[in-house]
């Protein structure tokens, strides 16, 4: 009855703003959940959903939260929709029961589902996809009781294109720009300074699935995947839950330090119900070294980026489900009081500010329920001494004690004033939650860590 009351007032309201408040909370906080393309591609099947969904179970990750379960490209009959209905047809080889039938047994376990397509006549892996049926395809996804879409960028209609290209600074990019500070230096061929994106024709084709969705009787979470094309920070947070920031992210490591450096400098535009996504995760990926896969999942959460698991749960190590299952780092991600990023307060190496693809943002801090949360990382290729200097990190008071924590150990290390210092490993990241209660004081304290801290 709530729910409905809600959803009725949402239709009526003639703000897109408010209209993005969805029912039940969906959408206000970062998504946690699979998703079956980093892991799989196209080779897909109802089974996989299944084998992943069981052991988001077994492994206690949807104790912690991660609850959507969502099928990516090629779970389509490739060229044709039904010629009676013109709704798109489940591969009938890979999902025998439909995907209705997959549906219920996802919902059957207690967690969701979400599923994909493009707004463009084909998806990116060239399957029937939405644009121009838009209704019919989120009416289908509503009937089959879908719980989540992501909306893809491929194959746009010429008469769709934009009548000019935003600045975007990612390799990935077709327009890609350097970029200084956050703004291109180049701008030939770029739309004009202060252009409204919102009018922009991507803005639109992503706005007429928004719109189709929301008048389903079913919330279903929006998620858009047009690689930071067209400026998604200006109008992503009136159209849906999510929008990627950057192209493709891929089991590397420098993709990755390349679209974290990117991200750093669109936080400003996350907050409840509107979160940037640097894309899945690759935990349980390609070559990345622990080390690696800690920074990885650490700032992909202090960003409050949506964390979609993209590997073969049945192989994956328990190591790396220790790291999925941070209960800090899950817990400043999806925080229901501060609904704030982490955010660089110090670059480190280089000069604040700097944007630099190998090279990002250093010292990040960001508060919570639990206290201000603080990531050193290191981009170099050796061991590095970093000092968290209290003075620096917005949100702690220079001259206060604060219980520290190691988020990695989950161990207290004491009460700190001052700052705290760590020997960081090559690519990885030292975190501590500085939590309020010691006291006053002055001086540092003597501590251990598998990287050490000292004064
Ligand atoms: C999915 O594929 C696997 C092999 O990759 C196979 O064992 C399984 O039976 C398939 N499931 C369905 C529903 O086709
Ligand atoms: C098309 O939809 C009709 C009506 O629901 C159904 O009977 C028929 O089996 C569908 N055809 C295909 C190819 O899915
Ligand atoms: C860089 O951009 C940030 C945020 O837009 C601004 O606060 C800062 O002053 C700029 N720094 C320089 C050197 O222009
Ligand atoms: C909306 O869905 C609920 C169950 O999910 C159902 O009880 C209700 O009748 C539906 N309302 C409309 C207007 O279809
Ligand atoms: C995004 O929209 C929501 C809902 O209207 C609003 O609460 C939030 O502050 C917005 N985010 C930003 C960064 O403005
Ligand atoms: C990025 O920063 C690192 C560290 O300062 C530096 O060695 C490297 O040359 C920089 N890259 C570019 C392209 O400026
Ligand atoms: C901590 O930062 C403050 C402000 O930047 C600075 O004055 C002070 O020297 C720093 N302390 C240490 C030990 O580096």
């Amino acid at each position: 009855m709530i729910s409905l009351f809600v959803l009725l007032l949402s239709a009526l309201s003639p703000s897109p703003i408010t209209a993005l408040v969805r029912p039940l909370d969906v959408g206000k906080l970062p998504a946690l959940g699979w998703n079956s393309w980093n892991a799989f591609n196209c080779d897909i099947n109802e089974t996989k959903f299944l084998v992943a969904a069981n052991k988001l179970v077994d492994l206690g990750l949807k104790d912690v939260g991660y609850n959507y379960v969502n099928i990516d490209d090629c779970w389509q009959v490739k060229d044709k929709r039904n010629e009676t209905t013109g709704r798109m047809i489940p591969d009938p080889d890979k999902f025998p029961d439909g995907i209705k039938g997959t549906s219920d047994k996802i919902h059957a376990l207690g967690l969701k589902i979400g599923i994909y397509s493009s707004a463009g006549t084909k998806t990116c892996a060239g399957y029937v996809a939405s644009i121009g049926n838009e209704l019919i395809d989120a009416t289908t996804f509503a009937d089959w009781g879908i719980d989540y879409l992501k909306y893809d960028n491929c194959n746009v209609p010429a008469e769709w294109a934009d009548e000019c290209d935003a600045c975007v600074p990612d390799s990935w990019a077709s327009h890609f720009r350097p970029i200084k500070n956050g703004t291109c230096t180049d701008k030939t061929g770029l739309c004009p300074d202060g252009y409204d994106f919102h009018k922009s024709n991507t803005a639109e084709r992503f706005r007429i699935m928004g719109d189709a969705l929301k008048k389903q009787n079913r919330t279903i979470l929006y998620s858009l995947c047009e690689w930071g094309e067209a400026n998604p920070q200006q109008w992503g947070n009136d159209t849906a839950a999510s929008w990627r920031m950057s192209g493709d992210i891929s089991p590397s490591w420098s993709r990755i330090v390349e679209i974290l450096n990117e991200n750093s400098f669109y936080l400003n535009y996350v907050d409840f119900w509107g979160h940037a996504d640097p894309d899945m995760l690759e935990v349980g990926n390609g070559d990345l070294t622990p080390a690696e896969t800690r920074s990885h999942f650490a700032l992909w959460a202090a960003m409050k980026s949506p964390l979609l698991i993209g590997t073969a749960l049945d192989k994956l190590s328990d190591a790396n489900v220790a790291i999925l299952k941070n209960k800090h780092l899950l817990a400043f991600n999806q925080d229901a009081v501060v609904g704030k990023p982490a955010m660089p307060y110090k670059w480190g190496t280089n000069p604040d500010w700097t944007f630099n693809a190998t090279w990002p943002a250093e010292f990040w801090a960001g508060d919570s329920q639990a206290g201000v949360l603080v990531l050193l990382f290191n981009p170099a290729g050796e061991t590095v001494e970093k000092f968290a200097n209290f003075t620096e990190i917005p949100g702690v008071t220079a001259g206060e004690m604060y219980e520290v924590v190691d988020i990695w150990t989950d161990t207290k290390l004491g009460c700190f004033g001052g700052g705290v210092v760590a020997h960081v490993d090559s690519h990885d990241t030292a975190g501590f939650l500085l939590k309020k209660g010691c006291g006053y004081g002055y001086g540092y304290k003597r501590g251990k860590r598998s990287s050490r801290i000292w004064s």
